[in-house]
């Protein structure tokens, strides 16, 4: 298979979480006989300083061109002083909406070597495996806003706004994904509060009728950051508005033990995104020691879910597993006992062990 891979580290740890997703890119390419074609362009804080916008015309380009893009992360200290709309987040903002990417796809499952390092008591981290289904190109994120000073007054508003359309379009997603999971959606909004939540409930109503297998329930958000941290299990496919969706993936990710593990996958009418939902953590920046497995579960996401390459995303997710098992760990996920190494390391011992199964076409049944 020949496939053009866009690489768009950005800002922070984001180069060097990407270059850990590079690497197991390439071990991939070479192993299973396929062809890679990974190019890099700059976005966010980097880009800014480099060509004066965070998302230059070159970088958007080389992604409409791409058959999926790999991001690391965006933003920093060093741009907070830029007004909204001129920051390194208003990159990432502009792309998600020009390749017209509407799904964000967050899976958050407890890694069973990591079961040890959730806040939660065992019995419930246990439990965790959802996807929440944002919604990416809409919302807060994209409504008019204003900064206003009248009468020694100063104000400024944001406003969220979403169309019939907008609403179906991604519920249709979240539908889809529950039917090959365990059939049940929990929608979570305002409704109680917001016009675009009745809005928003209304529509996901109506769908429900096209997927009478579907079990769904609506939530209020809430509710549902309670319920999250409470009875984790009872979520399968959560599906929700771009801020809200924001908001909960942080949280649930803190409940399989770090952000730093959880991957997403942007999609819609343009090239797939693939970025791990962590920020770009500018106090560990340079310093080697962030954590990659959201980067890494990043391009087994793209594997699967873009190139329909499941064998070799499963040898990468079966060598991650034997390396945590081992105790091999990055230092937000360390726990006594555990060998605590940097990013470069943990990388290393990842590719290690992808090398020591030596014959994964053999092992997965890969072109019998
Ligand atoms: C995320 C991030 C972004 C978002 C920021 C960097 C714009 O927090 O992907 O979750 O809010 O969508
Ligand atoms: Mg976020």
């Amino acid at each position: 298979m020949k496939k053009t891979i866009v690489l768009l580290p950005g800002d922070g740890i984001g180069p060097e979480v990407t270059r850990a997703g590079a690497g197991i890119l390439e071990d991939t390419a070479r192993e299973f006989g396929h062809q890679f074609d990974l190019l890099e362009y700059p976005v966010g804080g980097k880009a800014i300083d480099a060509a004066g916008a965070p998302l230059p015309a070159e970088t958007l380009d080389a992604c409409r061109n791409a058959d999926a893009v790999l991001l690391g992360a965006v933003g920093g200290p060093r741009w907070d002083a830029r007004p909204i709309g001129q920051r390194p987040e208003s990159g990432l903002l502009e792309l998600r909406q020009s390749l017209g990417l509407y799904v964000n796809l967050r899976p958050v499952c407890l890694l069973e070597p990591l079961r040890g390092i959730s806040p939660l008591k065992t019995e419930r981290a246990a439990s965790i495996d959802l996807e929440i289904v944002r919604e990416l190109a809409g919302g807060i994120y994209f409504g008019a806003r204003g900064h206003e000073r009248q009468d020694g007054v100063e104000r400024a508003h944001d406003t969220e706004s979403y169309s019939t359309a907008e609403i179906e379009r991604i519920a249709q997603f979240a539908f889809g994904r529950a039917e090959a999971r365990s059939q049940r959606v929990t929608s979570v909004d305002k409704a109680n509060v917001l016009a675009s939540s009745g809005l928003w409930r209304k529509t996901v109503n109506q769908l429900a009728g096209v997927y009478p297998r579907i079990e769904l329930n609506h939530m209020y958000v809430d509710n549902a950051a309670m319920q999250l941290v409470l009875a984790p299990a009872q979520f399968d496919v959560v599906l929700t508005s771009n801020m809200f969706g924001d908001i909960l993936s942080d949280a649930a990710a803190a409940l399989v033990g770090s952000i730093g593990l959880v991957p997403s996958m942007s999609c819609g009418t343009g090239a797939p995104l693939f970025e791990p939902i962590h920020g770009s953590a500018p106090q560990l920046a340079g310093k080697d020691s962030a954590n990659p497995i959201g980067a890494i579960l990043s391009v087994t996401m793209l594997l699967r879910e873009a190139f329909g390459l499941s064998i070799e995303a499963e040898w990468i997710e079966q060598a991650l597993a034997r390396v945590l098992e081992r105790g091999v760990r990055t230092p937000d996920i360390a726990e006594p006992g555990s060998k605590v190494v940097g990013t470069s390391r943990f990388t290393e011992a990842l590719r290690g062990e992808m090398q020591a199964d030596l014959e994964p076409a053999e092992r997965y049944g890969w072109g019998v």
